[in-house]
């Protein structure tokens, strides 16, 4: 029995997780090159394997067919839309991610972009670096609504810090919502609409899955009917928002700032027109990056396809 293991973060903090795997009498290949594997050098590890845990990779149809023995295919994170879900489905493999192991980390890091845009952070900071004093006036997140589309665990874990900082939070979410007491009475806590939140927020984060609905939710119409001084916040997947309507509104100042973890295309081209404004920030996809979640998901990433492999 063989697992191939594409995501680099097993090298450093996947030591307890490979130890386990192979305690199960599996063999072990995991990527300690410090590089992404290419798609034909993932898929050439991968032809034999019974079980792949994968970062970004493109896992579709050709990957699938070529990997004859495969029983099951674990998402080292959520976010499933580089996986041919169904198709490996249907050929009954089974399809699982690593639900909760980085909803801190991305919740920390979407708070983190808001008090970046408030305080003026990569501003000041740049500032002081090219050795020049430029104090700029923030302001507090403290009293701002923050409207939350896709109320799944990282939106949820995102209100609740944000209601201890004493945030507005409006929520909408596809799915039925179903929050913890404390939140539920919470004076600064309501469900809404998706027109009402895009028109009232003041920080608006994204944190739904990208999906065929989800591609381009914000795009010219409703960046048109965003506050002038509303920061958009997406550490959800690039594709979420029309990247060419965001310019134009940022350009043109229709809302103030947008701060991402995620692009439709990472890395983005050198030419991309959006890192050359000063109210985009862009982070290199590390929402999740934190010793503790990337230890989480190796560990439990490395439990499922054990389980999957032995049951089978
Ligand atoms: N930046 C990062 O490093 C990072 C890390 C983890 C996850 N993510 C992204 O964040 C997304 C959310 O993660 P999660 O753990 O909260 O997942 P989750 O499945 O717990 O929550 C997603 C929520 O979105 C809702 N949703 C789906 N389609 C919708 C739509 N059309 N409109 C409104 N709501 C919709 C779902 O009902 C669900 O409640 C992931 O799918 C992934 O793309 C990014």
């Amino acid at each position: 029995m063989k697992v191939v293991i594409s995501p680099r973060g097993f090298a450093t903090y996947g030591s307890e997780a490979i130890n386990f795997l192979e305690s199960k009498g599996i063999e072990v290949d995991y990527n300690n090159t410090g590089n992404q594997y290419s798609y034909d050098e993932f898929l050439e590890k991968s032809r034999d394997a019974d079980g792949l845990i994968v970062g970004v990779d493109q896992i579709d149809k050709n990957f699938i067919d070529n990997c004859s023995n495969l029983k099951v295919i674990c998402k080292f994170g959520v976010g499933l839309d580089n996986v041919d879900v169904r198709y490996a489905e249907n050929k009954k493999i089974y399809v699982e991610r690593t639900i909760g192991t980085n909803t801190k980390a991305v919740a920390e890091h979407v708070i983190s972009l808001m008090f970046a845009d408030a305080k003026n952070l990569y501003s000041s900071i740049k500032s002081v670096k090219e050795n020049k004093w430029i104090k700029l006036t923030g302001s507090e997140i403290n009293g701002k609504v923050l409207g939350i589309i896709g109320f799944g665990s990282i939106g949820q874990e995102t209100a609740k810090l944000a209601l201890n900082l004493g945030m507005e939070i409006l929520a909408y979410d596809i799915a039925e919502i179903k929050v913890d007491s404390d939140m539920q009475n919470s004076d600064l806590f309501k469900i809404a609409s998706i027109v009402e939140i895009i028109e009232n927020s003041d920080y608006l984060s994204l944190n739904v899955p990208l999906t065929n609905e989800t591609r381009n939710l914000i795009s010219e119409k409703e960046l048109n009917k965003m506050k002038e001084t509303a920061c958009l916040v997406n550490a959800a997947r690039g594709g979420v928002v029309d990247e060419k309507a965001l310019y134009h509104a940022l350009n043109n100042k229709n809302i103030r700032s947008a701060y991402f973890d995620v692009f439709s295309t990472e890395p983005p081209s050198e030419e991309e027109p959006l890192l050359k404004l000063d109210n985009f920030i862009l982070t290199p996809h590390t929402g999740s990056r934190t010793v503790e979640s990337e230890t989480r998901t190796c560990n439990l990433s490395a439990s499922i396809v054990a389980d999957r492999i032995k049951n089978d």
